[in-house]
């Protein structure tokens, strides 16, 4: 989305959505869980891995990022939670700096960055997520246990509560970590590839949980390959390739040519069988695994 107090760091397309109108100054700050302006960071000091990123999640929205592999969707999880230091750009969380906000948001890593084979069970898994109140050798307390159970009934898994979680499918090892989420009463998730290796049914089930919670008040950023998930499911979409290409709602952000140059190479296009008139409509049909 264009921000309209900095108008010439975004990058210039023709398929840049227009702002939504400004808001009154009292209310800058309070309708977004999350506002990225600027945001570079990097790993070697020279080149970045994202440059420039500006992002804004609205409060109850369900924003799905989408880029290629190596785009900088990792990385800019990453830098909004400073794991990595970012070079420069501010992160706000409910218009406050994020590292006010902190108790706020849950982060779903890259599944690769979990560890499964941890002996620990699912409900285990869960109460972790309410780490942050507890003091050191502290039993969970009623209501811990209680957020937890509540939580795994929102992702239909409390009937595994008490099964190892290296022996969960992938699908249920994603719905884990969102019970994690939602029991450490995080209003802002950010969850990177959460769809990637499920097949569709499963993946249908995880997004039907993800808009549940949407329309409930949370707000998630989601990053992913799939784009017919963020066209179908998400409220927005924000399109990566190293800074943000276009960012808007899915109709207006999806098209031939934002597609073409966030996925450059990666993007499969196939022609549309002949047309009448143009004879260059073509449809995107997805990304290559
Ligand atoms: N730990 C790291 N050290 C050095 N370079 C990295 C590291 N993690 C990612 N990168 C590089 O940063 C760029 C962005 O990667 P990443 O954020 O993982 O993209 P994505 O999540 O979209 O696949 C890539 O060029 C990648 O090789
Ligand atoms: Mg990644």
């Amino acid at each position: 989305m264009m921000q309209r107090d900095e108008p010439t760091r975004v990058a210039a397309s023709p398929e840049h959505v227009p702002a939504r109108e400004p808001l009154p100054p009292e209310h800058a700050h309070r309708q977004y869980a999350l506002e990225v302006s600027d945001l570079w960071a990097g790993y070697d000091g020279m080149v970045p891995a994202i440059e420039g990123v500006n992002l804004r999640v609205p409060v109850g929205e369900l924003v799905g990022l989408i880029g290629p592999n190596g785009a900088g969707k990792s990385t800019l999880f990453k830098a909004i939670l400073g794991l990595v230091k970012p070079w420069r750009g501010e992160v706000r969380a409910f218009g406050r700096p994020i590292r006010d906000a902190r108790d706020d948001i849950a982060y779903m890593p890259q599944i690769e960055e979990v560890d499964w084979e941890f002996p620990v069970t699912v409900s285990d898994v869960v109460l972790m997520g309410r780490y942050h109140g507890l003091r050191p050798f502290a039993r969970w307390s009623r209501g811990d246990r209680a957020a937890a159970r509540e939580a795994l009934e929102r992702v239909q898994m409390a009937d595994v509560a008490d099964r190892q979680v290296g022996k969960l499918s992938g699908g249920q090892r994603r719905r884990v970590l969102v019970a994690r989420a939602i029991a450490r009463g995080a209003r802002l998730l950010l969850l990177d590839e959460p769809f990637a290796g499920l097949d569709a049914a499963v993946q249908h089930d995880l997004v039907a949980i993800l808009d549940g919670l949407a329309s409930e008040g949370l707000s998630v950023l989601v990053a992913t390959h799939d784009l017919s998930c963020v066209a179908n499911s998400c409220d927005e979409a924000a399109c990566l390739n190293r800074t943000v290409i276009a960012s808007g709602h899915p109709n207006e952000v999806l098209t031939e040519a934002v597609l073409a140059k966030t996925f450059e190479r990666h993007l499969l296009m196939f022609p549309l069988a002949p047309a009448s008139g143009g004879g260059d409509a073509r449809r995107s049909v997805g990304t290559p695994p």
